[in-house]
């Protein structure tokens, strides 16, 4: 494992789940849950979209935008009007976003849906990137309030990177993560990664008004995971004897808990992210999963306080290629589970997390 510049050492991961049941059981207890080979075999389409996804990024990473790359997919396709581009001045991480109306029986019938592209760090060791699919305006948070144009940011997503299909339409993960949920579910708030080798990313939570978790599907390549609920990472973090003014911000389980919520304390940042004995810790305690070509993850996210954390590292010789979606419930405001997150995100928010 090495992660910008970070070489973190060399371990085993944890076995997949042992059976259905083990599976479940690991999903509502927040933790990482791995389906190995979920989406084998690929298709010869897949296959092929998957290629030109990984050639797109390539060029992106010389210097390309993602303009291009949309308007030759919508081509011939007569579903979505084209707009234009926007770049944030703001955003030393953004690159350029692509924005479409899509078009129904003559009709505009959901506006300004959007694909981003984005390092995902402003690291300039790492040279991982994301498109994000979604819609309206990020700062006043859209997409936590429109399904409609939500799914139709889903479907500009499966025309742009038509891979994504074997993930958003398998049949067995969906009948498993309903399961897990107990209502039936929609993957938006789609992102397309690429994570190059020494990148990836840090330890975060993906805890957001309404999700329920986030599903990733691993298309091309291999990435490894720190995966663990945030309680256990909590414990982790109180029994690791850190020293100096993290020694007290991290004396019990309790008050390392509440020390994640500053996601901007940089002495905690570098203990999590860029501390190899931290990260054998976790190791130790079953937390690294590896994915390979065709594997999916679930990573529960109930609550601000149960959910699952993780951190991302790039393995490999080459830049891989995965989707990322969150999982929403497909009708309704809110179900009890959705409704113990929203309360988390809004404290989130007033602590400044994320
Ligand atoms: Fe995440």
């Amino acid at each position: 494992l090495r992660r910008r510049g970070v070489e973190h050492g060399a371990f085993v991961p944890a076995p997949p789940p042992s059976s259905v049941k083990d599976a479940r059981e690991r999903f509502a207890a927040d933790r990482p849950v791995l389906l190995e080979g979920a989406l084998l075999p690929f298709s010869e389409e897949v296959r092929r979209a998957a290629a030109e996804a990984s050639r797109f990024f390539s060029a992106a990473r010389r210097g390309g935008g993602v303009a291009d790359f949309v308007r030759a997919r919508l081509a011939d396709r007569r579903d979505f009007d084209l707009v234009g581009s926007s770049t944030d001045a703001f955003d030393a991480r953004e690159i350029e976003k692509f924005y479409v109306h899509e078009r129904a029986g003559g009709r505009r019938v959901a506006k300004d849906l959007y694909a981003k592209l984005s390092w995902i760090s402003e690291n300039e060791d790492d040279g991982s990137l994301r498109v994000r699919f979604s819609f309206g305006s990020e700062t006043l948070g859209d997409w936590t309030r429109d399904r409609r144009r939500a799914t139709a940011a889903d479907r500009f997503a499966e025309v742009v990177f038509p891979e994504g299909r074997a993930l958003a339409r398998n049949a067995a993960i969906r009948r498993f993560v309903e399961a897990c949920v107990k209502t039936e579910v929609r993957f938006s708030e789609r992102i397309v990664y690429s994570n190059a080798p020494n990148g990836g990313a840090e330890f975060h939570h993906d805890a957001e008004p309404r999700q329920l978790g986030v599903l990733y599907g691993q298309f091309r390549g291999e990435t490894a995971w720190l995966a663990l609920p945030k309680r256990e990472l909590a414990e982790a973090l109180a029994s690791f004897g850190a020293k100096g003014r993290l020694r007290a911000a991290l004396a019990t389980p309790k008050a390392a808990l509440r020390a994640l919520d500053d996601q901007n304390d940089a002495a905690l940042r570098r203990l999590l992210d860029a501390t190899p004995r931290f990260t054998r810790a976790l190791v130790e305690r079953g937390a690294l999963i590896r994915l390979r070509a065709g594997d999916a993850l679930l990573l529960p996210s109930s609550g601000f306080d149960a959910c699952c954390w993780h951190a991302v590292f790039a393995l490999g010789a080459a830049p891989s290629l995965a989707h990322s979606y969150g999982i929403f419930a497909l009708k309704g405001r809110a179900s009890p589970v959705t409704k113990a997150t929203r309360r988390g995100a809004a404290g989130a928010k007033s602590r400044g997390g994320s």
